[in-house]
């Protein structure tokens, strides 16, 4: 029974199509399958039990985190097997992830000395055995160690620090954002540098059990990755308008919309709903000077052109379309992930029927 229509939500709330969810989920589950590789989402896209026990339900090995929070509210789901991809510095995150429910197992990418020492010394305290994975920088320049000999170095250390246990390789590509030919000798570059790592600690015999990569714009192309055999793609569930740029989905595979209601249209030229950037977020990502922050799903030809916090501007110079005040509108936004984490909750959708609610419960830092 649905329980109500949509027209009957109050705006501005996030509506996902539970249809294109569904299908997110077991396209990627299948690639996962077909190519022998795990699949461990990261949970920033959705932050909600529902749909993490949906991904496990259809075959995912954990989940991924970034926050306490994160790992708080996931531990709650079945319980999976959780990896932290966020260095384990700060005596209370170390708390945090040391207090999760006993049963939980634990990884943690780390890529520093006193990260391997902070986390040992918890984990003795709390009696607990930790999976460690040594995170690598392939490109991005964020977090991870740079050459191999420093990955082995301090495989080395993690292999020598009981209670830890050195389980393998973690890296995130997120400097390359499409799989297009123009990104193909960034991609190449990345399997050439894996390679030489893989081989450096395999050298050392220190040879990983768990090669853990990957996002949603490589996710497709997680099986050239010689020696990889973990995939953590996470804003798959939704995708956004920067996933579709990134040739990784169609504009048909965005599940999540921000739905959205015009009050204003006193203004010649453009109309305002009330998604501003405490709904949208201010993403200005993967297009030209015309991107703006979002378009309608039902109109790709009209955008958000500019924001306040609660007014969204959308520009009608492409359009001969008219709204009226009180009209209701859907956006596909830039980057989804960012929506999630500014909303309580989430409409499921069915067609224009509402057919379930879900808490955002793992955003905010809890
Ligand atoms: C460490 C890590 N792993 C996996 C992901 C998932 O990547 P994507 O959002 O492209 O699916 C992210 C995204 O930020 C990340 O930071």
């Amino acid at each position: 029974m649905p329980l109500a229509a949509i027209e009957s939500l109050e705006t501005p709330i996030p509506v996902v199509d539970l249809d294109r969810l569904d299908a997110n989920l077991a396209r990627m589950a299948r690639y996962a399958a077909a190519h022998r590789l795990a699949l461990r989402p990261h949970v920033k896209t959705h932050k909600a039990p529902r749909v993490a026990r949906a991904q496990l339900a259809a075959g995912a090995v954990g989940l991924t985190c970034a926050t306490p929070r994160e790992l708080e509210v996931m531990a709650t789901v079945a319980p999976p097997s959780l990896l932290l991809a966020y260095p384990p510095i700060g005596a209370g995150r170390i708390r945090r992830l040391m207090t999760l429910p006993p049963e939980v197992p634990l990884r943690v990418a780390l890529d520093s000395p006193e990260a391997v020492a902070a986390l040992a010394a918890a984990a003795r305290d709390h009696d607990r055995t930790v999976a460690v994975l040594v995170e690598v920088d392939l490109g991005m320049g964020r977090v991870g160690v740079g050459s191999p000999e420093a990955l082995v170095d301090l495989a080395r250390r993690v292999a020598a620090t009981s209670p830890l246990r050195f389980e393998g390789v973690a890296f995130y590509p997120g400097h390359l954002r499409d799989t297009t030919e123009s990104s193909e000798s960034g991609w190449q570059r990345l399997c050439t540098d894996l390679g030489a790592r893989l081989e450096a600690l395999d050298r050392a015999g220190l040879a990983p059990a768990t090669v853990s990569g990957g996002s949603t714009p490589t996710a497709w192309r997680s099986h050239e990755l010689l020696g990889l055999n973990e995939m953590r793609p996470g804003t798959y569930v939704y995708n956004d308008r920067a996933t579709v740029v990134a040739g990784a989905a169609g504009r048909d595979d965005c599940a999540l919309t921000v739905l959205a209601t015009v009050v204003s249209t006193a203004v010649a030229g453009q109309v305002v709903v009330d998604a501003g950037t405490k709904s949208l977020g201010r993403e200005p990502r993967g297009g030209d000077g015309d991107w703006g922050f979002g378009e309608l799903l039902d109109r790709p030809e009209v955008r958000v052109r500019a924001m306040s916090e609660e007014h969204g501007i959308l520009d009608l110079s492409t359009t001969s379309w008219r709204p009226r005040v009180g009209d209701r509108v859907r956006i596909i936004p830039n980057h989804v992930c960012i929506v999630t984490h500014l909303f309580d909750e989430v409409a499921g959708v069915r067609g224009d029927a509402v057919v379930e609610r879900w808490a955002v419960a793992a955003r905010g830092r809890g």
